[in-house]
């Protein structure tokens, strides 16, 4: 047991950091590669391709997107993990192209040592952020647990013709990415207690930003393909989309938006665990470049939460995107690499 003092913060609660707490790709997939397959063909997204949320057809021109997230505490302030939880929730059915509508809480809490309020808290910043996506909040379930935990369940509404996949990338295709990377090894700082107020600072408005705007945006560019970056990190969701595409992507690993301080804390050897784990499930399919830093390719396998959106779209339309996105405020989004015809091995190489 450990003295209660040294659970003041909320970190301290989690046996591993947000996202990070995702179970590896491959021995998730292994578990679902037995289950009976989909039959019903109104499920129009479900398991096979690893996107981001579900997609049942309920009518010719309307689709129910279904998705579910929730993670340990990743920073100490109860509200910030409250409304990082929830834009974090909302992501995959904005990376869908879909309207999200409702929402539920999911919630583990400790029954003795943490204060009632703090869960008020965690509460109260779900609440606000679904206020400002315009989401209702319907209802959720509550069960007692030594680590606390936090998320929803969410369900919206897209016109099937219009849902964005990450099978959709085509060669010849721009990739724009919507927010910086680095905030898994800023936030396995703040739990080991060396990361500086500002850093995390910074990262906390990162990870609570809703994607809706960008999301908006580019069902207006003509969008081929879309997913967000979370437990996966950047390398693990890109992969995921070349896999659902058929296709190769390049990345220039200099044009990726990121918090500098993430590089020079993993040169100090901050690492969450999920980054080792992300390495060892992706390695072999990227390829990397001789003039990659070995910083620079653990960040690019970083996990994320709440990370922005990864989008394959035309050339013009990445243009136009990423003026857009600067237009109203969100400036860190960047041509980060273009989409190629699958000729080898690599399905990624970063350069
Ligand atoms: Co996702
Ligand atoms: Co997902
Ligand atoms: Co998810």
């Amino acid at each position: 047991m450990s003295a209660p003092s040294v659970k003041s913060r909320l970190t301290q609660w989690a046996s591993c950091a947000g996202c990070a707490a995702k179970m590896d790709a491959n021995t998730l997939g292994e578990v679902l590669r037995r289950l009976p397959p989909a039959v019903d063909p109104n499920l129009l997204v479900g398991l096979k391709t690893g996107d981001d949320a579900g997609v049942y057809r309920i009518a010719p021109n309307l689709a129910l997107v279904n998705t579910v997230d929730f993670f340990p505490p990743i920073v100490d302030d109860p509200y910030d993990f409250g409304r990082i939880a929830a834009a974090n929730a909302l992501s995959d059915v904005y990376a869908m192209g879909a309207r999200p509508l409702t929402a539920m809480n999911l919630v583990a809490f400790p029954k003795e040592g943490l204060a009632l309020e703090v869960l008020h808290e965690i509460l109260r910043g779900g609440s606000d952020k679904l206020a400002e996506a315009g989401v209702a909040l319907v209802g959720g379930h509550s069960v007692t647990d030594p680590e606390p935990k936090y998320g929803l369940a969410v369900t919206g509404l897209v016109d099937p013709a219009r849902v964005v996949t990450n099978a959709g990338a085509r060669a010849g295709d721009s990739l724009v990415l919507t927010k910086p990377i680095g905030v898994g090894i800023i936030t396995t700082a703040l739990k080991q207690g060396v990361a500086d107020a500002r850093a995390v600072a910074q990262a906390v408005e990162s990870m609570a930003q809703l994607n809706r705007r960008a999301a908006e945006l580019m069902t207006e560019c003509e969008t081929h393909a879309c997913t967000d970056i979370t437990g996966y990190g950047l390398l693990g969701h890109a992969l995921e989309m070349a896999t659902a595409s058929g296709v190769a992507l390049r990345i220039a690993h200099r044009r990726v938006p990121h918090f500098p301080v993430a590089l020079q804390l993993r040169a100090l050897g901050v690492a969450p665990s999920g980054l080792a784990a992300n390495r060892r499930a992706f390695n072999g399919k990227v390829w990397f470049g001789d003039a990659v830093p070995g910083a620079w390719c653990d960040l690019l396998f970083d996990p994320q939460t709440s990370g922005g959106l990864l989008v394959a779209l035309s050339e013009a339309g990445a243009t136009r995107l990423v003026e857009r996105l600067a237009a109203e405020g969100l400036a860190e989004a960047a041509i980060i690499g273009r989409v190629d015809a699958r000729e080898r091995d690599a399905l990624i190489t970063v350069e």
